[in-house]
């Protein structure tokens, strides 16, 4: 057996990603790039913002020693003291250099954080729609997902996550805003998160953590705010990257903060730490920690995700797709006007629009749009999302 029957499990599970890639490959080579709207990848199209290049060349002239030495596993002392400062900025409470440790990428925190906390079997709440890779970053630690529903609305369902807290209930991971649903959570249901966290783990007699992943925090719009989770709850832990609002998915650049107030807060991270460098990360990529300091106020220019997001929600909408427009990240997650979303999406590959059945992400009757894509596709598929409403109007 060349592979381990758990890994051969896990390509079968995540077979639909594949299947999905081959088909627009295999259209792609037979109807030309340009006429197949590929709508299926979070994989950000506008370049990383001019001062990125900027800090880079200058990097790469200067003659900083041990530029691309190893370092402390948990990064380098003045990148994380700039990424505290600017989560002071951000939040209530007042961070140090030891409540930051850099990571490779949004997804590499979260591998972190999970063997940071998690012994075999302990279940951690998700709300769906979700991001599916949990599934398999929570395996690898020998966690257990435990996804709860949401609201019509994608909004919390406060319910369904008291129900699902058991003894073996270690944390909630929340994604705000959100992919799929690019849904925002209020300061309201922060609010009120933070409070059933709190009740739960008296209840229960040990600590629930609040993990929140925000890799599109700063990808918002109509003046929304991300509430700070941080504010709201005192065991949590914010797990980020660069890899959207900066475009450098893949520079592999990211960070995950503990609440300063956090309880045995040294032993937690002492163990991150020890995580990072034990996972084989050993530490977040060098040269982007160098440059990030300058880098943390800046992103992508969100007006053109928002015109994308417009544009693409106004034209699906006059067809007859129910759609409401969502506050942050780059995806539409709109009902199928059938039930069988993986035949929906069937039928717009037809079209050769590309897409994401809903089942993929934990919530059928739903397709995924990735728009984060040049205008110019959103406009020429939008004829064909039109011809298969029709269809299904009858
Ligand atoms: C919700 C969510 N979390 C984490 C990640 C992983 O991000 P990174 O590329 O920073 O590892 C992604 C990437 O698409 C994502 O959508």
């Amino acid at each position: 057996m060349p592979a381990s029957k758990k890994i051969q499990d896990s390509i079968e599970r995540a077979s639909w990603i594949r299947k999905m890639f081959e088909e627009g490959s295999a259209r792609k080579a037979k109807f030309g790039a340009e006429n197949v709207f590929d709508f299926s990848l979070g994989n950000p199209n506008l370049e990383p913002p001019a001062k990125f290049d900027q800090a880079l060349r200058e990097l790469a002239q200067s003659s900083v020693p041990g530029l691309h030495a190893y370092m402390a596993n948990s990064g380098l002392p003045e990148t994380r003291q700039a990424v505290a400062d600017y989560l002071g900025r951000q939040n209530r409470a007042t961070f140090t250099v030891d409540d930051v440790v850099m990571t490779v990428g949004a997804g590499g925190g979260l591998n972190v954080v999970f063997k940071t906390i998690l012994n075999p079997g302990e279940e951690v709440i998700i709300p769906g729609p979700y991001f599916v890779e949990y599934n398999f970053y929570l395996d690898n630690h020998q966690g257990v997902p435990r996804v709860v529903s949401t609201k019509p609305d994608f909004s919390l369902d406060f319910g369904a996550i008291a129900d699902a807290m058991t003894e073996q209930t270690r944390a909630v991971l929340i994604n705000s805003p959100n992919n799929p649903t690019g849904n925002v959570y209020d300061e309201k249901e922060i609010t009120q998160l933070g409070e059933l966290l709190v009740e739960s783990s008296e209840k229960l007699g040990r600590t629930i953590y609040l993990i929140s992943d925000e890799p599109y925090r700063r990808i918002i719009y109509d003046g929304i705010t991300v509430a700070s989770i941080f504010d709201a709850y005192q065991e949590s832990f914010v797990v980020t990257s660069f890899s959207k609002d900066l475009s450098l998915p893949g520079e592999r650049i990211g960070y995950a903060a503990v609440n300063p107030a956090m309880s045995d807060k040294e032993m937690i991270c002492a163990g991150m730490v020890l995580c990072n460098r034990i996972l084989g990360y050993v530490n977040a990529p060098a040269i982007m920690q160098r440059i990030l300091p300058e880098l943390l106020e800046e992103s992508v220019d969100v007006s053109l995700y928002k015109k994308k997001r417009d544009l693409l929600c106004d034209g699906l909408a006059s067809f007859g797709y129910e759609i409401k427009k969502p506050g942050g990240a780059f995806y539409l997650f709109p009902p199928t006007p059938i039930a069988d979303d993986v035949a929906f999406v069937a039928a717009l590959q037809e079209e050769n629009i590309l897409t994401v059945p809903g089942s993929g992400f934990g919530g059928p009757g739903h397709f995924r749009i990735a728009y984060c894509v040049e205008d110019r596709v959103i406009e020429k598929a939008l004829p064909g999302f039109e011809r298969v409403m029709k269809k299904y109007q009858g």
